[in-house]
């Protein structure tokens, strides 16, 4: 073009001007996270000896790692593999992979003697400049070597958007490990490393050891969150997100009823996603619940009562919950709770009859939290917002890589969305408030009674693609 002008002497320089803005816009990250510089296969940046198996650079169409997960089409930067493992969640896992880019560090747990929490973060990023730490909980299979990867994944894709491009240098990524005692007999606790009973973290349990340690993971997790708070560690740290899916969307949510108040709390925000089921706020209950669950349907981890002669509340928080339940509640009510629920999750997820009082899948389950938050004295608060992704089912990497969740993840700061809820889909219905023994009304039950719109998530429902991850 430059070539034909008459008047070259301007066009060279405006070429290169267009040519520099181009480049700009192409290159809001730096190439060594894009497809473009791979053909797959490859050690992905951060590499070093002895990182474990599995973690190569995947490209979008170019095949899943080994926790079945592969690049989305709006992800144009590579999806680093989930590393090989040894071992498995049922009977316990062997140790812990060492991740690309991650230190496996522990976490002194102050008060405890020298137990410790062990943990991933990401390596070499300048304290100084992050402002918001992601704090990633495992699935119920207790991999935190993977969730803490997925996030990062999902984060170097945002950082590829172009119009609203996430900055990696202000954002760090770090992944606690619950273990349990099965890990203990298999040989990855450390001498120290805090285990629970099977996964009785997500429920805020208390600790089976080391030794004679009993910590709660709810204080464990305050903890370790508190050390973000640290001014001067994290001067410009704005936000801590803590945010699971599955059985690590359980252990948020409930996290969220059970945290005190505590310094830094205008800082920590949540994210759920697809939860197996939920603490439920009251003791009303949207679906039947069988003879079999009438004593123990509102039984914690499924609702607020502590007393359950069968299932142990965890000690720390026991006078509280049987004190004060609305002041738990009352705090619960304030958080920045960011619920996201994939319109295609028709998986039952969680089977026992308390779970199923709350819904019959993990969608149902979470249009029911909705619509009782909708139903409560003063509706639902403003900064507990729910988005239903669409197309997604059970499927951890494209609702946490989804651009709203993103969105949500590394970008919002606002804790209030007044009505901006995304894909509102559920309203407040006096058939979404069924409690025991209230056979008065056969509409109660049963999908006829429903007061939500259920018409786009049933289109959804089967279009998932691909992997779908099993759990709660
Ligand atoms: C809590 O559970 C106990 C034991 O099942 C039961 O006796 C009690 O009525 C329950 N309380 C509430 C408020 O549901
Ligand atoms: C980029 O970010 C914007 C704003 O959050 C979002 O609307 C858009 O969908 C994102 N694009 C992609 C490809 O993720």
């Amino acid at each position: 073009m430059a070539r034909r002008t008459t008047t070259a002497a301007t066009a060279p320089s405006t070429i290169a001007a267009a040519c520099l803005f181009l480049a700009t816009l192409t290159h809001a990250i730096d190439p060594m996270w894009l497809q473009s510089s791979y053909s797959g296969g490859e050690n992905p940046p951060g590499w070093q000896e002895g990182d474990s198996p599995g973690q190569t650079v995947f490209l979008t169409d170019g095949g899943s790692d080994v926790s079945g997960n592969y690049q989305l089409p709006s992800c144009p930067t590579i999806l680093i593999g989930s590393a090989q493992v040894n071992g498995d969640p049922d009977s316990g896992w062997q140790g812990l992979p060492t991740v690309v880019g991650m230190d496996l560090a522990r976490f002194p747990l102050a008060g405890y003697g020298d137990a410790v929490l062990p943990y991933y973060i990401e390596r070499g990023k300048n304290t100084m400049n992050i402002k918001r730490a992601l704090v990633v909980q495992p699935g119920k299979s207790r991999d935190a070597w993977k969730y803490g990867n997925l996030a990062r994944n999902s984060m170097i894709c945002a950082a590829a958007n172009d119009s609203a491009p996430v900055n990696m240098d202000e954002v760090l990524v770090t992944a606690p490990m619950w273990f349990s005692d099965a890990d203990q007999a298999a040989g990855a606790v450390g001498e120290t490393d805090v285990y629970f009973k099977s996964n009785r973290w997500y429920e805020g349990g208390m600790s089976r050891g080391p030794g004679d340690v009993e910590i709660s993971s709810v204080t464990a997790l305050d903890q370790f969150i508190g050390s973000f708070m640290n001014r001067e560690v994290y001067p410009n740290l704005e936000t801590v997100v803590v945010l699971g899916h599955s059985l690590g969307a359980q252990f948020a949510q409930r996290y969220a009823l059970m945290r005190d108040a505590q310094d830094g709390d205008d800082r920590v925000r949540y994210w759920i996603g697809n939860p197996g089921s939920f603490a439920w706020l009251t003791t009303a209950r949207p679906e039947t619940i069988q003879s079999s669950c009438a004593d123990s349907y509102n039984a914690w981890p499924y609702g607020g009562n502590a007393t359950d002669p069968i299932r142990q509340f965890p000690s720390t928080f026991k006078d509280e919950f049987e004190g004060d339940w609305s002041g738990v509640v009352s705090r619960y009510l304030t958080r920045t709770l960011r619920h996201a629920q994939g319109e295609a999750d028709d998986g039952p997820g969680d089977t026992h009859c308390e779970a199923q009082a709350q819904g019959s899948t993990h969608l149902e389950r979470g249009q029911n939290f909705q619509s009782m938050l909708e139903c409560m004295d003063r509706g639902r608060p403003g900064n507990i917002v729910f988005d239903y992704i669409p197309d997604t089912s059970h499927q951890d990497y494209p609702m946490m890589a989804h651009p709203l969740s993103q969105y949500r993840l590394f970008l919002e700061t606002d804790t209030s969305t007044g009505d901006a809820t995304v894909g509102d889909e559920a309203t407040c219905n006096a058939a979404t408030t069924t409690t025991v023994g209230d056979d008065d009304d056969d509409d109660n039950n049963g999908a006829a009674g429903r007061g939500r719109t259920m018409g786009a998530w049933t289109i959804a429902a089967g279009m998932a693609l691909g992997a779908v991850t099993v759990g709660w």
